[in-house]
């Protein structure tokens, strides 16, 4: 097939791209590079474009695609608190351009990357796609609203969705080609693994008063990898003549952070002095994704259900790097130079 991935550049989307490369696929990719790295794309063509450019857009779509799979957007939670019109502008109107382009284009088959984020605090532990949307956050709701346009257009066109709600990805390709680049960092497992290479770090719980356990949050870490596979099984779910779903895309069970914490201790070796900050505004106590609609719908199955593979294909990752930084900040190149594209 030949797709279109919006955001391929990404941590997410460029997994995707990788795995749509290795099975055949002819991938294009459309991303701005705000967020997203030239080294990431493995395989096919960049489109360095921002998806508000109508005409630019309309020029990549003419070319003819089976599918577009959409993954650029913002993510940041509490920065979608600060700057709520930067979501709503950048992940919902220019989902609405996206989805106006493919009907232009004749294009019928969307695979819509989403988020947990779009239940905000779910009553029911773990959380079914049936459960009524409630987002906390203007990036929550930013994901939510396009669900809806997408669910809309398609209830009165030709249109077929999948629809992936994501639980907490992390981990990065076995091999170390591509990873998680996010700058700032915000998320645990990065975090923790960037911490422990800076011994003078002491790493911040956010909160340990939660109603847990242990008292720190519980999430539903998914491999990348796993997630990446999801895509291309909804893939060929659609051109199966699938209908159209929502799904969540977790593994249906959690760790909290001082579970992490000590996983992750384990996985390296070393020990890594943490302390209890305050809670972060917006976190839930709890998430973790019922998977049974996924499993049933695309045969969807995890290769990579380990905390400790999770963990040890991100710490190879953060080697590579941290040592691709060095060289960067040595050199004052903008690009890393040992993150070669292949
Ligand atoms: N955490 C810490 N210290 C840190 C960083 C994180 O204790 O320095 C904790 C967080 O408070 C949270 C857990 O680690 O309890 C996981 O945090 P992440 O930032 O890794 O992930 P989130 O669960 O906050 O975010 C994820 C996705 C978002 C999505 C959200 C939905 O990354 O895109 O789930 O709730 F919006």
């Amino acid at each position: 097939m030949r797709v279109l991935v919006a955001g391929g550049a990404g941590y997410i989307g460029s997994h995707v791209v990788k795995q749509l490369g290795e099975a055949g696929h002819e991938v294009v990719t459309y991303d701005n590079l705000s967020t997203g790295h030239r080294w990431a794309v493995l395989y096919g063509e960049l489109v360095e474009a921002d998806l508000a450019d109508a005409e630019k857009l309309d020029r990549t779509l003419v070319q003819g695609f089976d599918a577009v799979l959409h993954f650029a957007a913002h993510s940041l939670v509490p920065e979608s608190v600060r700057e709520p019109l930067k979501y709503y502008s950048n992940n919902t109107r220019n989902t609405l351009e996206l989805i106006q382009g493919c009907q232009r284009h004749g294009i019928e088959k969307f695979i819509f990357s989403s988020t947990a984020a779009v239940y905000g605090t779910p009553s029911m532990i773990p959380v079914s796609e049936d459960t009524p949307l409630a987002p906390v956050s203007p990036y929550g709701a930013s994901k939510m609203m396009s669900e809806r346009i997408l669910m809309d257009t398609a209830a009165a066109s030709d249109l077929r969705y999948v629809i992936l709600r994501y639980f907490n990805v992390a981990g990065a390709d076995l091999t170390a080609r591509i990873g998680e680049a996010h700058e700032p960092e915000t998320h645990l497992i990065p975090l923790l693994l960037q911490a422990l290479s800076h011994s003078e770090e002491v790493f911040a719980i956010n909160g340990d008063d939660y109603g847990t356990p242990d008292g720190t949050c519980i999430r539903d870490y998914i491999h990348v990898e796993d997630l990446a596979r999801a895509h291309i099984d909804a893939l060929h779910y659609l051109s199966d003549g699938g209908i159209s779903d929502v799904l969540n895309c977790g593994y249906g069970h959690g760790y909290s952070v001082r579970e992490v914490i000590e996983a992750v201790e384990g996985a390296t070796g070393r020990s890594l002095p943490v302390r209890v900050a305050g809670r972060r505004p917006g976190d839930v106590a709890e998430l973790v994704a019922a998977n049974d609609r996924i499993k049933s719908t695309l045969g969807w199955r995890s290769e990579y259900d380990n905390l400790h593979t999770i963990i040890n294909s991100a710490w190879r990752w953060e080697h590579k790097l941290a040592k691709s930084r060095r060289a960067r900040k040595s050199a004052f190149n903008g690009e890393p130079r040992n993150l070669e594209r292949r």
